[in-house]
């Protein structure tokens, strides 16, 4: 059994020999948000004094379309599960920002990323949100053919042709990298490594292994919601007495804390009640716990958000993932999984639904709230609120998102906005 960390529990310690404070994995000249610089400096006041966001920030097509362009197409995104391109020869393509990427396995076993877009006349390699598996990589339009690191193989009736240098026309190359089995795509090809800025979380996440897990459980969502709504939601447990009764039968709504981390992500734990093994409709666990967890690992959930678009859960027993992909500034999709320890899903007769279905009842209680926070935000008449005491984790992402709207790296954190507060999360 490996103990966790003493990181894993309570405000997050800076750790020495990461320079997270001066990664910047957003590329570094970001033009500022079309977005009323009074209200961005109001959600950057200290907690306990700030205000949520402007509202343009949840209806406007125009921060939608800078944030696609920025956020999720100016650094780093997560966009697959490793599970998902395990073999040599799978191919998938997904949505980047306002555009999407093309994902490939190689032979050797090494993940490659190209913009989705054919080097003869711009087709799509494979349409958003396909896949195939194939040992080369083939624009359905006049059939041109890469190898699966990307280099041209054959372009059809241009053999021989003089000035054409098959060399180069291979497909365009962007940063790709797996972090504990999922797959996030610096869409800018600008940004500096992910993993540096996410040591301080790696500590956190490594007793769960969620790279050796198996996902069994998956659902997909369709929530009329920004995804910062949903992603606001995720970090506070403040609503929880009022729309979750079943969470708060397994876990003290109060219960828990949030870290005070340096990195691109925002989280806390919470704890289960006596008697209770993981977060299912009864409390009972019908899988195994994780292998790597220690006893306070056992008692509790960590609930993470990496910026801009990745939730994680981290349970006694499995991991629940969200991925959220924005459609519209009212719109966003969430791919939702569910995945266990392998010893689990082998055991004869094995049932991811105890966690899908307590999972799969919170969601919906939890999109219907977020979807009448957008409608409500449709008023004119509304005006940035408070946020609670419990609130400090939903404070760290806003603040997140305000700065990058400014044109700051979104999780450098001038001292004089930083302030410890206990808080639940849900
Ligand atoms: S656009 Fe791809 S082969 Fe023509
Ligand atoms: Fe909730």
């Amino acid at each position: 059994m490996v103990s966790q960390p003493e990181v894993a529990r309570g405000p997050v310690a800076p750790v020495a020999s990461a320079p997270i404070a001066s990664v910047v994995p957003v590329a570094s000249v970001v033009p500022v948000a079309p977005i009323d610089p009074a209200g961005l400096a109001e959600s950057l006041l200290p907690f306990g004094e700030s205000r949520m966001l402007p509202r343009a920030a949840y209806v406007d097509p125009a921060i939608f379309s800078w944030e696609q362009k920025h956020f999720f197409d100016g650094g780093w995104s997560c966009v697959a599960f490793s599970a998902e391109l395990a073999n040599p020869g799978d191919q998938r393509a997904v949505p980047v920002g306002p555009g999407s990427v093309l994902l490939s396995r190689d032979d050797d076993g090494i993940l490659r990323a190209f913009a989705n877009t054919c080097r003869h006349r711009g087709h799509e390699l494979l349409p958003c949100g396909g896949s195939a598996q194939r040992p080369s990589i083939v624009c359905p339009y006049h059939s041109w053919t890469f190898e699966l690191d990307g280099g041209l193989k054959t372009a059809k009736g241009f053999k021989g042709t003089p000035g054409f240098d098959e060399s180069q026309w291979g497909l365009i190359s962007l940063p790709v990298t797996e972090w504990r089995g999922l797959i996030f795509v610096d869409g800018s090809g600008k940004a500096t490594p992910m993993e540096p800025a996410l040591a301080e979380l790696d500590e956190l996440v490594a007793p769960y292994e969620p790279e050796r897990l198996v996902i069994a459980g998956r659902h997909s969502y369709d929530a009329a919601a920004n995804w910062k709504i949903l992603t606001e939601n995720y970090h506070e447990c403040y609503h929880c007495p009022m729309i979750h009764p079943e969470l708060c039968r397994v876990s003290p709504p109060r219960s828990g804390e949030n870290y005070q981390p340096s990195g691109p992500w925002v989280g806390g734990w919470m704890d289960l009640r006596a008697g209770m093994d993981t977060m299912s409709l009864d409390g009972s666990s019908l899988g195994v716990p994780l292998r790597g967890l220690d006893a306070t690992g056992l008692r509790t959930v960590i609930y993470v958000n990496i910026f801009p678009n990745v939730l994680l859960s981290l349970h006694p027993d499995y991991v629940m993932t969200h991925l959220l992909t924005p459609l519209a500034a009212d719109r966003t999709l969430i791919e939702c999984t569910w995945a266990f320890a392998p010893e689990a899903v082998d055991t004869p007769g094995f049932d991811p639904g105890y966690a899908v279905e307590f999972w799969d009842i919170t969601n919906r209680q939890d999109w219907g709230a977020c979807e009448s926070v957008q409608r409500g935000l449709t008023s004119e008449h509304a005006v940035p609120g408070p946020l609670s005491p419990d609130e400090d984790a939903v404070y760290q992402f806003v603040t997140q998102v305000a700065r990058g709207y400014s044109g700051q790296p979104p999780w450098h954190k001038p001292a004089t906005t930083q302030r410890a507060g206990a808080a639940a999360v849900s």
